[in-house]
């Protein structure tokens, strides 16, 4: 049998790709930084309109994005390189290598790839190993998270990531359970969650177990932390004149992406009651456009996936 790594038709849809692609517009001889290649989806429109000139810097922290990159390589006229690793620390090395580009890419989250191999534990529909790394060698899973963090911090993580309202039942059911048994797999996350929770909301809004799963696994990887770390990195590894897109799956992560720019577009730190500006500082970004872009109705209907994306871009100012 052939391994599950290679490229399939369940490949990663791109999410919001002609908006990426309008806002973004990468014109030939410039640098793309593509910081989540997964199965190279935006990479190639990106690429394309590179017309033969120009560089594409993929980053993805799961390897077995490998096969991907290399079908893309085989594809594509432009010069381009995979490197491995969180995207925040490989921005800092090449933004510290004196690396610069003209455009960069984040679209945050778990790729379809990754979602629907069951091996990967991203999923709460299919019994697995209680894993959602990302990155499979990192020593960090959702096993050590969900066995070994105490019942109060748990309860912080399914609230804060997950906004899930039970919290503290879900959290308390847990450590009940783990305490005769640890937890090897997401079917008995899934079956402690269903126990956990009013009969009435196992039949709410979407699968009981979802809000948790979503906060493990921004826990395991740290998404937040990657995000907010990214920003400034890529802002200062880009060119005068460069473009920084990022789209976001949830308020948090959008959250902080809106921040930065809101922040880089203001310039002045001055107090608001001051007269006038001592501070000097001027804006350094410019959000384009200025609001969040949302997937058209068309496209989630075709991609049910794209719902919640919100896609922000800034442009460097110089
Ligand atoms: C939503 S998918 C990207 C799909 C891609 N744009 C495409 O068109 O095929 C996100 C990818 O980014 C990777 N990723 C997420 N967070 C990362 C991080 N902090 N550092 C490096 N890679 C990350 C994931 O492993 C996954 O492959």
């Amino acid at each position: 049998m052939l391994p599950s790594v290679l490229p399939t038709e369940s490949d990663h849809i791109p999410v919001l790709a002609d908006e990426v692609i309008a806002t973004l517009a990468p014109r030939p001889g410039e640098t793309v930084v593509d910081c989540t290649f997964g199965a190279g989806g935006h990479s190639s429109l990106l690429a394309g309109r590179l017309q033969g000139e120009g560089k594409l810097i993929a980053i993805d922290r799961d390897p077995s994005v490998a096969p991907f990159f290399e079908r893309f390589r085989r594809t594509t006229a432009v010069k381009a390189r995979l490197l491995h690793g969180e995207f925040s620390t490989v921005l800092e090395q090449l933004a510290g290598n004196g690396v610069r580009a003209d455009v960069i890419l984040l679209d945050l989250g778990v790729s379809s790839m990754q979602l629907d191999r069951p091996e990967r534990g991203f999923s709460y529909a299919v019994d697995a190993p209680l894993d959602m790394r990302m990155d499979p060698s990192s020593d960090y899973s959702a096993r050590e998270l969900v066995n070994e963090a105490d019942e109060r911090e748990l309860s912080d993580i399914f609230k804060r990531y997950g906004e899930e309202r039970y919290a503290r039942q879900i959290a308390r059911a847990i450590a009940r359970r783990r305490g005769k048994e640890p937890f090897e797999r997401t079917g008995d996350l899934v079956e402690t969650i269903k126990a956990a929770i009013p009969a009435p909301a196992r039949f709410g809004e979407g699968h009981p177990a979802k809000r948790v799963f979503q906060a493990l696994r921004i826990e395991v990887n740290d998404e937040l932390g990657s995000v907010e770390r990214a920003l400034p990195a890529a802002f200062e590894m880009l060119r005068p004149g460069g473009r920084l897109a990022v789209i976001a799956f949830h308020s948090l992560e959008d959250r902080i992406v809106k921040r930065f720019l809101r922040a880089r577009e203001q310039g002045c730190t001055c107090p608001p009651d001051f007269p006038i500006c001592v501070c000097g500082s001027e804006a350094t970004m410019r959000a384009t456009p200025r609001r969040a872009i949302r997937p058209s109705g068309a496209e989630v209907a075709r991609n049910p996936r794209a719902q919640s994306a919100r896609l922000r871009v800034g442009t460097k100012v110089g």
